[in-house]
């Protein structure tokens, strides 16, 4: 399917009443222009929209996500947050997608069924996935943090350090080709990430969503798209519009994948 085509399908038109529309019009925004015509090469390109992603059979990543979280993580007392939790919350989704989403912490929903965004951020999260016309589990979703901070505070810095090794192994085993970092705490993470792997002193410092989204980081050959969390987005409905942008790069990004 041609970008033309998929401007002008159901699917698109769907996703984008259900994700932008509603909350633009509101809020007086224009409909977004016509989309799909990033390039990050300085031409725009026609992008063909049929799945962008690995065929997963029962892989060897899934296998290895598996050993991860029963032998490391399921009994996991580093820190304090273990006492408090009801779940772990590993994270879910495709072991071999081209595209992972990294959030904060399991809110109350979360901690109860052991599933990442599944509360109302989340299901915001599912409709951001499903207005690039991907569904949820083509792409692989997981949190900095395993375990539910008490009151959904803030995780602190600690806590971050503990768990941080059991997502690195989480990016270790996928390899996605692009990771999309909701909010300030996930992106935090992968700047510090790169910043401690660069050779030259790359020194990016993190100043608020806004300043770095709309940009590409590389951190070990993938990708990274920060975007505003989908609970932030709740409270803002009008940066609804800035995360459709960078959904868009990201269905560019994933087209070159194909
Ligand atoms: N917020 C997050 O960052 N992660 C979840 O799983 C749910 C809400």
């Amino acid at each position: 399917m041609s970008v033309a085509q998929y401007k002008d399908s159901f699917a698109f038109n769907a996703a984008v009443n259900e994700f932008y529309i509603d909350s633009a019009r509101k809020e007086n925004h224009t409909k977004p222009a016509a989309a799909m015509q990033y390039s990050t090469a300085g031409q725009s390109r026609d992008i063909t929209l049929t799945s962008p992603l690995k065929s997963a059979e029962n892989s060897a990543n899934e296998e290895a996500l598996k050993k991860l979280r029963d032998y490391k993580i399921n009994n996991c007392t580093k820190c304090g947050l273990s006492k408090e939790r009801n779940l772990i919350v590993f994270g879910e989704g495709d072991a071999d997608s081209d595209l992972m989403f990294i959030g904060e912490a399991p809110g109350a929903d979360e901690d109860k069924t052991g599933r990442p965004f599944i509360g109302k951020a989340g299901q915001l999260l599912t409709k951001i996935i499903e207005s690039i016309n991907l569904k949820r589990e083509d792409v692989y979703i997981a949190n900095i943090i395993k375990c539910r901070p008490p009151g959904n505070r803030n995780p602190e810095q600690n806590e971050i350090e503990n768990c941080s090794p059991f997502l690195r192994e989480q990016i270790d085993i996928i390899k996605p080709k692009i990771i999309c970092t909701l909010g300030k705490f996930s992106t935090m993470f992968i700047f510090n990430e790169i910043n401690n792997a660069a050779a030259g002193g790359d020194n990016i410092e993190f100043e608020k969503i806004g300043s770095h989204r709309g940009k590409i980081y590389n951190y070990k050959n993938i990708k990274v798209i920060p975007t505003f969390h989908p609970s932030y987005l709740l409270r803002n409905p009008s940066a609804k519009k800035d995360v459709w942008e960078d959904m868009k790069l990201i269905r560019v990004l994933l087209s070159e994948y194909i």
